[in-house]
């Protein structure tokens, strides 16, 4: 099996489900009981956000954990909408941004809120001068994509973060879920208030996830009932899922220097054999990309088709990301990134991780250049060519 599609979901390290079992097995009572159990849990899970806020350099007062990204983002947007709709009703955010903020901010239209979407350019970039543009007296809060999960471009979070102190009182959070690993990005530097991150992306378990909240911004909490996570998140936290989390998060940073040279090696052969390729476009700008995630288009070509008989031979690529892929709809970020229809309906992504090496790649490659000769001939005779 060659599996290329890891914006997705990683396949879990070993040691992280090996963690999960052990932490399940042994240390399963509730860390709000004040028994020796709940002890026992209670400082794993104050371990793990120790060592978690560490790898992040951010305080573990700062980090409060989560089911995953969706989550994340939720609890963000309407956590703080809901908190600070007494000083205003505008929110800014992206074009681009995954359904988890997009629907976010819809759902938040019903309550009054008015959204303003950010246009990108074809390299789906924001441009800070649409930025400053947009601000507003009633602007609480900016929501951005760090690296978009079909195209894989990288917004300026840094520029952006600088920008926005001089408004201090509009919230910034930013959607790291698909940056985390394969990206540099500085929490503090970068002034962010808020920030998503998930674990099944860099070889976690699902079901668990992270939202960095600066100490001193309040939020609503979504989630009524007990005082879990500093009151913003109630439920019995899923404490061997957190402990795996930190293991796969320790196991991600302290390789990111290897994983991230080792991506941009393959990222590279597959585009520059894909440029080869007569009738392929490429929509994943050259520059500012993350390493892991190549989005393009076959022409004239149904993209499931393509991908099933990828499958055939065992490779798994996506159509586009895995929340949209059954909806048949033109990616709604190559529209914006104004690539045309046709073309936007058929994208295939593939999401590369560190897991994989280079002669997967060459299979892949030998791969698409039959499947799409394949097709041709197919068509061909169907069209009585
Ligand atoms: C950019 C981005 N944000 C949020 C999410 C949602 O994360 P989760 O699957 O953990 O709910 C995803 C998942 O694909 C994503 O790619």
């Amino acid at each position: 099996m060659i599996y290329l599609d890891n914006s997705a979901t990683t396949k879990p390290f070993d040691d992280v489900l090996e963690t999960y079992m052990k932490v399940s097995k042994n240390y399963f009572g509730n860390a709000s009981s004040i028994h020796g159990l709940g002890g026992q849990a209670e400082k794993l899970l104050s371990q793990s956000r120790s060592q978690i806020a560490s790898l992040l350099h951010v305080k573990p007062q700062e980090i409060i954990f989560t089911s995953g990204g969706s989550e994340g983002n939720n609890l963000a947007i309407k956590g703080i909408a809901l908190q600070y709709s007494n000083r205003g009703k505008h929110i800014i955010t992206t074009s681009i941004e995954h359904p988890s903020v997009s629907e976010a901010c819809n759902q938040l239209t019903e309550l009054g809120f008015e959204i303003t979407y950010l246009p990108v350019d074809e390299n789906g970039v924001i441009s800070l001068d649409s930025l400053k543009q947009s601000i507003r007296e009633d602007t609480i809060l900016v929501s951005i994509i760090h690296v978009n999960n079909e195209v894989g471009t990288v917004q300026p979070i840094e520029e952006i973060g600088k920008f926005l102190e001089k408004y201090p009182k509009i919230i910034y959070h930013v959607d790291h879920v698909q940056g985390i690993g394969k990206t540099y990005l500085d929490f503090n530097k970068a002034r962010l208030d808020l920030c998503t991150i998930s674990g099944h992306k860099f070889n976690g378990l699902k079901g668990t996830g992270i939202l960095f909240v600066r100490q001193g911004v309040k939020m609503k909490s979504l989630i009524a009932g007990g005082d879990q996570e500093m009151q913003k998140r109630a439920g019995t936290e899923n404490v061997a899922g957190i402990v795996a989390l930190a293991k796969a998060l320790r196991l991600t940073m302290e390789n990111r220097e290897k994983y991230m040279k080792h991506l941009i090696g393959l990222k590279k052969t597959i585009i520059e054999n894909l440029t080869m390729m007569k009738g392929i476009k490429i929509h994943t700008p050259e520059e500012n990309s993350a390493p892991h995630i190549i989005n393009f288009s076959i022409d004239g070509l149904k993209p499931e088709v393509f991908v099933h008989l990828l499958e055939e031979k065992e490779i798994y690529v996506s159509t586009t990301s895995a929340c949209s892929s059954k909806k048949n709809e033109p990616s709604k970020t190559l529209l914006a990134m104004g690539v045309p229809k046709v073309l936007a309906n058929s994208s295939i992504r593939i999401s590369i991780s560190h897991q994989n090496q280079l002669d997967e790649v060459s299979i892949l490659i030998s791969t698409i250049e039959k499947s799409m000769k394949k097709l041709k001939n197919v068509m061909g005779e169907r069209n009585g060519i």
